[in-house]
């Protein structure tokens, strides 16, 4: 397989006014191109830290990151639109701070808002959108640069059941479409064995890695359809095994 990007005992220490936290430690991991990887860990283990630093937002106390020339799009936590632009012009925020909106370019972007069902919407504004497209705008904002490597921080975790379930499968299959590796950070330990190829528990912080469980059943379908899978009750229970309940 096809490695993407590989990440070598990763640490990140911030210093604060309160003294040093240890966010992030000895974390190494490597990434194939096309899989969909989950992150799981604890609330305020470290996983956003992570993410931050693949991105280039945080810098890094230690470690080493080989990304190999691959391009980044990054999610994040609590992503919002921007309410004075329309869905298409929210969406192509990334085109145009890249100095790259070509007519081609635009086209892509519409053919991703179109597949996800936003058609109609295009010149709307965000304060119009539920909570659903909003993310769905959002990610195709993600994608519009045509990154190697998505990074998504909990990007369902706004959202109601039945729309978590919904655009899930939505997501998926516009991950799949596009080619993208992912990397999924997701407090749903069922969203995640139903999404990804891979799913990596995460310790409490400091984070480190725990446990990287491949999901491999054979026919896997849309996230809706694998949660019915007969191994799916399995690797949840392996996940949540694995998991630090304890937070402190
Ligand atoms: N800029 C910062 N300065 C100081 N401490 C920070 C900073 N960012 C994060 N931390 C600390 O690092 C630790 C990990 O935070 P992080 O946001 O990565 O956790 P998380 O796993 O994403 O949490 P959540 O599940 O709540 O999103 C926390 O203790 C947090 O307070
Ligand atoms: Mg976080």
């Amino acid at each position: 397989m096809n490695k993407i990007l590989s990440i070598k005992n990763l640490a990140k220490k911030f210093h604060t006014p309160e003294g040093e936290v240890e966010a992030i430690k000895n974390i190494s991991l490597d990434i194939y191109k096309k899989e969909i990887i989950g992150v799981v860990g604890s609330s305020g283990c470290g996983k956003s830290t992570l993410l931050n630093i693949l991105a280039g937002i945080e810098n890094k106390t230690s470690g080493e990151i080989k990304e190999n020339g691959h391009t980044f799009s990054y999610m994040l936590q609590n992503d919002a639109l921007l309410p004075w632009l329309n869905v298409l012009d929210n969406a192509c925020i990334g085109l145009d701070i890249k100095k790259i909106k070509t007519k081609e370019n635009i086209d892509y972007v519409k053919k991703l808002l179109i597949s996800f069902g936003l058609e109609n919407f295009l010149t709307t504004y965000p304060n119009n959108l539920s909570g659903g497209m909003r993310q769905r705008v959002a990610l195709v904002r993600t994608l519009a640069t045509k990154p190697d490597i998505i990074l998504l921080d909990e990007p369902l975790s706004a959202l109601d059941y039945v729309t978590r379930l919904t655009i899930g499968d939505d997501i998926y299959e516009m991950l799949k479409a596009t080619k993208v590796t992912t990397i999924l950070i997701s407090h749903d330990i069922a969203e995640c064995v139903a999404m990804c190829d891979k799913v990596i528990v995460l310790s409490k912080r400091p984070a480190t890695v725990k446990k990287e469980i491949e999901i491999k059943w054979q026919d896997k379908k849309i996230p809706s359809e694998n949660r019915k899978n007969e191994l799916f009750s399995y690797y949840y229970d392996l996940v949540w095994g694995d998991l630090d309940k304890n937070f402190t």
